[in-house]
């Protein structure tokens, strides 16, 4: 078994072996027990349980909104679920357009079109890496946008104030794709945030999602679309899906939020580790991420620009030597063909910049300090360091 990240720990054992790109870290047995003794015991196994109620409540006091306040929540079954309903509730006509960041993961544009509506792909600002609200501004006077959806790209927060602002100066709605932030993300008063709790993310539960808001009836009309639009007296009142999330899956969220405060001090020592390592080395290799104590869930570099001919070369250099690295996100969206016929608001530079000169290195609680080691002192041999 590999050793947790705890800064001291270092293999003995030799050969070089593979670094992986990501280890999910879920709740042993032992931490699972205590609650799924009380799913024995109620003998309630979906539908709103009781193991739910008390995981959305707990949820909602951990996240929080910007003054304190404790947030309404939703748990669903999946964060791209999750989208799609709070889109859904929105009630927009077929059709409309959302705004979107082209740097970003593809459920954030595939909830907005399976939701029958139509992405319009926008830029990143290059300092925040996000779709900002001047970006928003731009594209609004330049084309008819009928909601926005700013995307905390990669774990980094989006200017919630800002969004708040934008959103009421707009009129527009707003539904942030949070996927990846959490811990790291504010709630602010406008809009519905969405919380990935996927394997690969720092609460994770294997699948699920968290639909925030701090309007409570917009949470309401998602709950209710989370289950086939019934409007509590068995009525369909609203198309609604199936985007409930189980008794089980609460049970490992209620176990992940037990044990929140060790595996985020892990994932902030791991990414401490890398920026000592690599501090100092200027615009060669840029960590795209703001400063702070941030718990993320994937580390991405930037390379210099003048090598972003060689950046397969140096991800399968890296392969050979046993590193595992990913192109997030590489080919940004409206260059993939999914979505290549779909409008785009103005040019994409900085998108495009950055999609072809990043790479996602191993970030894992798994990692030894040994391993970030090999890997830095890897990547910057590359980068002729
Ligand atoms: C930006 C973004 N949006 C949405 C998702 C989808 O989340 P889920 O896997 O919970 O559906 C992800 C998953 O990583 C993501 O990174």
């Amino acid at each position: 078994m590999p050793e947790s990240f705890d800064l001291r720990s270092s293999r003995t054992d030799g050969a070089p072996h593979t670094i992986s790109l990501l280890v999910p870290e879920l709740p042993s047995q032992e931490q699972l027990r205590p609650w799924l003794e009380r799913i024995d015991a109620n003998r309630w196994y979906t539908n709103f349980g009781p193991l739910v109620k008390v995981f959305e409540e707990r949820a909602g006091r951990f996240l929080r909104d910007a003054s304190g306040r404790p947030l309404a929540v939703a748990a669903v079954c999946s964060a791209t679920l999750g989208l799609e309903l709070a889109i859904s509730q929105l009630s927009l006509p077929p059709g409309s357009r959302i705004l979107v960041p082209s740097f970003t993961f593809p459920a954030s544009a595939c909830a907005i079109a399976r939701s029958g509506h139509v992405p319009v792909f926008a830029d990143i600002d290059p300092e925040s890496l996000t779709l900002s609200p001047t970006i928003a501004e731009r594209a609004c006077a330049q084309q008819k946008i009928h909601a926005i959806m700013p995307v905390a790209t990669l774990g980094i927060s989006v200017a919630q104030s800002a969004w708040d602002a934008f959103a009421q100066d707009a009129g527009l709605p707003l539904i942030v794709d949070a996927a990846g932030a959490i811990g790291n993300q504010s709630v602010g008063d406008r809009g519905v945030y969405v919380f990935s709790l996927h394997a690969t993310k720092p609460l994770a539960m294997g699948e699920g999602g968290l639909v925030v808001s701090s309007d409570r009836s917009s949470i309401t009309r998602i709950k209710q679309l989370s289950n086939f639009g019934f409007d509590g007296t068995g009525i369909t009142s609203a198309i609604g899906t199936n985007a409930k999330m189980s008794e089980y899956h609460a049970a490992v969220g209620l176990a992940a939020l037990d044990s929140w405060g060790a595996k985020a001090r892990k994932l902030q020592n791991l990414l401490g580790a890398y920026r000592n390592l690599l501090a100092g080395v200027s615009d060669s290799l840029r960590l795209l991420i703001p400063a702070g104590d941030l718990v993320l869930s994937s580390l991405v570099v930037q390379i210099d620009s003048r090598l972003r001919s060689d950046i397969e070369g140096i991800r399968l250099s890296l392969a050979d030597q046993g590193i595992q690295t990913r192109r997030w996100y590489y080919p940004p969206l409206h260059q993939q063909p999914a979505f290549s016929d779909m409008p785009t608001a103005g040019s994409l530079e900085v998108t495009e910049e950055v999609a072809v000169t990043s790479l996602g290195l191993p970030f894992h609680t798994f990692l030894t300090r040994t391993e970030v080691e090999r890997v830095v002192i890897s990547l910057k041999r590359l980068v002729g360091l």
